[in-house]
Order: C-alpha cells, then sequence, then structure tokens
C-alpha cells in the first residue's frame, strides 16, 4: 500500500422517490462504485452512503393518485430501487430514506444551529393557490391561455407558442392542473436560508480546489449577478418534515435531501462498530467527504450545502465530483426511439457486466456528457472484454488442465513482463484515483493486447504438438494465466462479479490491489468455466422493443427555487468541442429589431432579430452592458443555427455572440460595420 489508511466518506445523489431507476441514473451510482471498490480495493477505510430522496409536492401526490399513504408509496419504491442498484453490482454501505428519525433530527438541528447564528429570515411572499385542494401551486402546476398570443393550456410563466414569458398571474383564466380550480392569490409567511451572508465563504471555498474547474468556472458567473436568500419553506399539506416552532410549515425538500447524507451515514454509524459519525463531520475532521453527482444539481451541492454545513458547525465536503448527462446513441433518451431504458429492461436482456465495463470505459473525471451508442456498446465489449481479456485465459487454461492436472509450473519464466505488469499498477492506481476511468481502461487493455502478443509468439498449440516441448507449454500457459491474473486485480472494481469468477477459477483469495504482486508458482487452479460471452445485436434489439412499450415513469426533479439569477441549472456546462462541431455552426449578422427586459431575470434581454427576412426570438445575458431601448437597429452575431431551447421566461431559438469580459464591457458589433443582416460569417 503507498500511502497510510485513509477515512473517507462516499455519497452519490439520493434519487427521487417518485420513479424508476434508469440508464442515466446508472452512469452515476456505477462511476461512484467504482472509485468506492478501488477504495477498498487498496485497503483504505471508505463508506459509501445512499438513500432515497422522499419528500415534497411530487411525491405526495403521486401517493394520492394511487390512494395510498406516502409512507406506502416511498417503501414500495425503495425496494425496487435497491433491488435495481443490487442487481447492478452497486453495493452501498448503507440505504437508507429521507423520511427517517435521523434525518429528521438532524435537519431540525442544522435549521436551528443556522437560526441561533441569524441565518434564516422570514417574510411574507405571495403566491398561487388552489382553493379546492387547499395548496399552493408551484408555477408548473398552473395553466392558463397565453396573454399575448392566446394559445391555451400554456404552463407557469411562458408561452410554448409564442415564447412570451409572464408572471402566472398575467394567464387568461389560469387553472390548477392538479384539480381544474380557478387558482386566487394568497399571501403567506416564508423562511428564508440567507445565502448572501455566506458569500465571501462560499467564494474562497469555490477558489479552493473542491470542484473541477469547469465547474467552479460556472459558479463564478453566477456569483456575478450575486447570490439571494433561498425559500427553504413550504406550506401544508406537503410531505416531509415540519419547521421547528412554525406549525404548518415544512422543510422544503432540498433542504432536508442532502442531510440525508449525513442521516444516512448515522444510521450506518449505529449498526457498525468502529464507525463514528463525529469522526466523520466534526469541523476539524480529517476524514476525507466526498459527494458525486450530476451537472443538474451543481448549485444545491456547491452553495446551499457547504453554506448550511458550515452555519450549523460541521465540516464542508473536501470535493464534489460533478458528471454529464447520459445520452443514447447521440440524443436524449427517447421513449419513442426505445432508448428511454430502465434498469428493470436492461437486465431482462443483458448483462450488468456490459454496461459497467463500457461506462468505465467511457468515463473521465470532467463535467462531459456521456454517449451509450448501442452499436459501439456491443463492438467495444465484445473486442475488450471478450475478445482481449477472458481469451487470455481460455488460450491456457485448456493445456493446464489437459497436461498439467491444473497445476501452473513451478518457475517464473518471463520476469520482465510481470515486472513490467507489475509496475503499470502505479499508474492505473492513479487513473483511478483521479476519475480517469477511460485512461485506466486504456492501459490494462493495452496489457491485455501484449499478453495475447507474447502467446501469439509462444504458441503453445504448436509446442504442444512438439516432442519434448511440455515443459515449454506449461511455462507460457502459466505466464499467461498469471498475466491474466494481475489484469483481473486491475479490472476488479469495473467488473467486480467478474473478478470473483477468476479467484473462483484460480483458487485464491479475494483479490486486493496488492495482489497483482503476488505470482501463482506450482500453484493448483480450478476448471475454467466460460466468464463472459459475447453482446448479441438481438438482445440489444429487444431491449429497445421493450423500452418502448413500457411505462415511464422517470424520477422528475422538483421545481427549483432560484438562488442565483441567469442561466437554469440544466444548462450545459461548457467543454471543449472538435472542429467539426465548430464547423456546423452558422453565425450570421443580425440586426435587433426589439429589445425588452425579462421579468424576474437579472441579466436577461429579450431580443427580436431580424436575420434577413427571418425574424427570431432571443433570450441574452447582455442587460449588464446595455438598456433595452439602446438596442434598437443595432447589429450582432447570432448563431442562427441552434435547436431552439426552452428557456424559464420561454423558447430562445440562437444565440447571441457577444465579446467581453462582461459588466458593463459587452460587445456587439457596431451599427457601421458595414455588415448586412443576414450575411454569412466565416
Ligand atoms: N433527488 C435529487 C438529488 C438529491 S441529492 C441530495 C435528484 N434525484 S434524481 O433522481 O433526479 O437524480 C439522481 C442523480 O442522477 C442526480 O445526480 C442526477 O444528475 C443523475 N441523473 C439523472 N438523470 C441522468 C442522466 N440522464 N445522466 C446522468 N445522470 C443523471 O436529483
Ligand atoms: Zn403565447
Amino acid at each position: 500500500m503507498t500511502d497510510s489508511k485513509r477515512k473517507i466518506l462516499v455519497t452519490s445523489a439520493l434519487p427521487y422517490a417518485n420513479g424508476s431507476i434508469h440508464l442515466g441514473h446508472l452512469m452515476e451510482y456505477i462511476q461512484t462504485d467504482i472509485w468506492v471498490r478501488f477504495q477498498k480495493q487498496r485497503g483504505h477505510q471508505c463508506s459509501y452512503v445512499c438513500a432515497d430522496d422522499t419528500h415534497g409536492t411530487a411525491i405526495m401526490l403521486k401517493a394520492e393518485q394511487q390512494g395510498i399513504p406516502p409512507t406506502e408509496l416511498i417503501a414500495k419504491v425503495s425496494e425496487e430501487h435497491q433491488r435495481d442498484f443490487a442487481s447492478f453490482q452497486i453495493e452501498f454501505d448503507n440505504y437508507h430514506s429521507t423520511h427517517s428519525e435521523e434525518n429528521k433530527v438532524l435537519s431540525e438541528q442544522i435549521y436551528l444551529r443556522n437560526r441561533e447564528q441569524g441565518n434564516i429570515a422570514t417574510r411574507e411572499i405571495s403566491q398561487f393557490f388552489d382553493p379546492e385542494k387547499s395548496l399552493f401551486l408551484a408555477d408548473r402546476f398552473i395553466i392558463g391561455t397565453c396573454p399575448k398570443c392566446k394559445a391555451e393550456d400554456q404552463y407557469g410563466d411562458n408561452c410554448e407558442v409564442c415564447s412570451a414569458t409572464y408572471s402566472p398571474t398575467d394567464l387568461i383564466d389560469p387553472k390548477s392542473a392538479i384539480s381544474g380550480a380557478t387558482p386566487v392569490e394568497k399571501d403567506s409567511l416564508h423562511y428564508f436560508f440567507d445565502l448572501p451572508r455566506f458569500e465571501p465563504m462560499l467564494k474562497e471555498w469555490i477558489q479552493a480546489g473542491h470542484l473541477q474547474t469547469q465547474v467552479a468556472n460556472k459558479l463564478s458567473e453566477w456569483f456575478e449577478s450575486g447570490l439571494k436568500q433561498w425559500d427553504i419553506s413550504r406550506d401544508a399539506p406537503y410531505f416531509g418534515f415540519e419547521i421547528p416552532d412554525a406549525p404548518g410549515k415544512y422543510f422544503y425538500v432540498w433542504l432536508d435531501a442532502p442531510v440525508g447524507y449525513m442521516a444516512s451515514f448515522k444510521n450506518l454509524c449505529d449498526k457498525e462498530q468502529g464507525l463514528e459519525f463525529d469522526d466523520y463531520w466534526d469541523q476539524d475532521s480529517k476524514a476525507e467527504l466526498y459527494h458525486f453527482i450530476g451537472k443538474d444539481i451543481v448549485y444545491f451541492h456547491s452553495l446551499f450545502w457547504p453554506a448550511l454545513l458550515q452555519g450549523a458547525g460541521y465540516r464542508t465536503p473536501s470535493a464534489i465530483f460533478v458528471h454529464g448527462f447520459l445520452t443514447v446513441n447521440g440524443q436524449k433518451m427517447s421513449k419513442s426511439r426505445g432508448t428511454f431504458i430502465n434498469a428493470e429492461s436492461y437486465m431482462e436482456h443483458l448483462n450488468p457486466v456490459y454496461l459497467r465495463y463500457y461506462f468505465a470505459a467511457k468515463l473521465t473525471s470532467r463535467v462531459d456528457d456521456l454517449d451509450l451508442n448501442l452499436e459501439d456498446f456491443a463492438q467495444r465489449v465484445n473486442s475488450d472484454l471478450v475478445g482481449k481479456v477472458v481469451n487470455i485465459a481460455s488460450r491456457c487454461a485448456g493445456f493446464i488442465k489437459k497436461k498439467f492436472q491444473n497445476t501452473l509450473s513451478s518457475e517464473v519464466s518471463e520476469p520482465q513482463l510481470y515486472e513490467d505488469f507489475i509496475a503499470a499498477g502505479d499508474v492505473i492506481a492513479d487513473y483511478y484515483e483521479q476519475r480517469e476511468y477511460s485512461k485506466a481502461v486504456r492501459e490494462i487493455m493495452a496489457l491485455a493486447d501484449r499478453a495475447n502478443q507474447y502467446i501469439d509468439e509462444q504458441k503453445p498449440w504448436v509446442l504442444a504438438k512438439e516432442e519434448g516441448r511440455e515443459q515449454a507449454v506449461q511455462d507460457c500457459c502459466s505466464t499467461g494465466i498469471n498475466l491474466f491474473k494481475i489484469i483481473m486485480v486491475y479490472l476488479k472494481p469495473i467488473v467486480p462479479s467478474m473478478a470473483a469468477d477468476v479467484e473462483q477459477f484460480l483458487n485464491v483469495e479475494p483479490f486486493t490491489w496488492d495482489s497483482s504482486k503476488d505470482l501463482l508458482i506450482g500453484h493448483k487452479i480450478n476448471k475454467f468455466k466460460p466468464l463472459l460471452t459475447r453482446v448479441e445485436s438481438d438482445k440489444i434489439e429487444a431491449l429497445q422493443e421493450t423500452s418502448k412499450t413500457q411505462v415511464v415513469e422517470a424520477s422528475k426533479p422538483e421545481p427549483e427555487t432560484a438562488a442565483v439569477s441567469g442561466p437554469l441549472a440544466d444548462e450545459p456546462i461548457a467543454d471543449t468541442i472538435e472542429f467539426e462541431d465548430f464547423a456546423k455552426i452558422d453565425l450570421r449578422v443580425a440586426k435587433i429589431i426589439a429589445a425588452e427586459n425579462v421579468k424576474k431575470a437579472d441579466k436577461l434581454l429579450q431580443l427580436t432579430l431580424d436575420l434577413g427576412g427571418e425574424t427570431k426570438n432571443i433570450f441574452a445575458g447582455i442587460k449588464s452592458a446595455y438598456q433595452a431601448e439602446d438596442l434598437v437597429g443595432r447589429l450582432t452575431v447570432v448563431v442562427a443555427n441552434l435547436a431552439p431551447r426552452k428557456m424559464r421566461f420561454g423558447v430562445s431559438e440562437g444565440m447571441v455572440v457577444a465579446a467581453g469580459p462582461g459588466g458593463k464591457d459587452i460587445w456587439l458589433l457596431s451599427p457601421d460595420s458595414g455588415a448586412q443582416p443576414g450575411m454569412r460569417i466565416k
């Protein structure tokens, strides 16, 4: 072991208890599980905890629809989730629920400590209220007729038909999406977490290396527009925890959800000897704390969460590891294309080892989205795992069994080869540690190539036919088996079940990381059984068919309360692009023919642009530099072929390109530049 025993606590985001686990989720849980298994294999004290995220309006309404109490719904879902995770060999040390006693106690404690510190504020806010259900309505639960174009059945605060943005109170004939009743406006007292008080602390925290560079940069952008107080209360009826000293007020689900990490760990400590909660959560804790999450929930984890913890006198996370989103065949998962794939449907048709390997082969430490291309998936698994790795063992095992009673040579014949394979372990471990799994896999496959080359050169099948070459056959095949073993030690975090089969085949104790160094000499092995079969393309087709017909009930995020103005949380975090991607961008000169302020958005202007005949509606974050009325008649450059994007305020049909450091210094094209609307930019 290179470094001394570390104490590590790892979490994955808590899945919502209102939907099934799908391949998008699995990417995260598999990424985390590989990292945890690696740490354990290295001999560290590492705990992996998770839980179902059970509170909120969506779950309350769903239980009501099914005519069961929410507690019954969440119990059923928890069982399903845990079954799905286990089938993909995701091994939690504890799986709990946010609807638990531990979570109630900790959430209240964190709230009360923050209140003592003066971090909680209250004020009245006015909201739509469903008089029939006696329920305050979030924007997405209100529908009505667009005040501008009169399109019916438009949601909340923007029209999908004409892109107008408005306040829900401007809707003509608004209706509650839940009961159909006409909502009334009603005031109510809300509780706020005073995030702006933490601005200096957060600014420092964000720059202190706890976040990937891509994420830290994105957060700095959010900071520019200033932090806002965070609304942490919801009125009854709400499925959640009541706020202390505030009858009828409940913690918003996103307050108690991250506390669920602590609660699950607390629950584990109470069951397990030698694990001390305080060792991991005290302000001066030396233990490491890591949260694996998707890019859509970054600011809950990198702003609210560290602030809440700090305000309550707990330690803050060592790091937050953000991953991108899973696409299938290059596109968002879609039911009609059969690519919205549930964990359960996948298991009906395919081996989970394939998926674990494929994700590992593509995962990096960056926030990039990851594409599961089903053809590439089959090809990659077949050529690497089956064609390269398993092949080494199956080429050698037969001879060892037939000619040598399953016993390996009593002497090492290729010391240099072993040394190289063992030395590669440090580089591979480093890649795992850095979450550069694709690089680890590349190194491991290079070893597999070398092992196969060695066997190709030795040609045991030729030697076996030659007189007096018995020893050479045994030596070559024993070397092959030993190289195979080292490869499987390195692959174990990714394909644990396969590694267990190999341990059985080789007749050895479970592999630790250092098992790579123990050569099997004069050792008796067991009968070789096929370790993995090829991915068959008809199984993939069948899976897509199943996925078209299954009822999709993916978990939907709770509506967000914006703590920061500006881009929505699901805005992709920028990555480098290839030249071909760049070449696809259609840049045009456009003339601004109208510009308006956007309600509730500090940075945005709504622009109507003339692209030489074609008109586009675009939201641009340039308000800090320009007054809306000064923009009319000016020229700008737009990305004309950007897919329309639905924003909180309406649909944006392109992107305005401007230059400058930001703030007051953002420049558009000068009107006397000689450019004409519609002109293409090369
Ligand atoms: N309940 C919240 C998390 C609370 S953590 C204190 C939540 N739940 S979720 O079920 O919607 O998502 C769980 C995790 O899965 C999140 O990290 C999310 O980013 C991730 N993913 C959900 N869909 C995904 C993809 N399509 N691709 C990759 N990750 C995805 O958010
Ligand atoms: Zn409209």
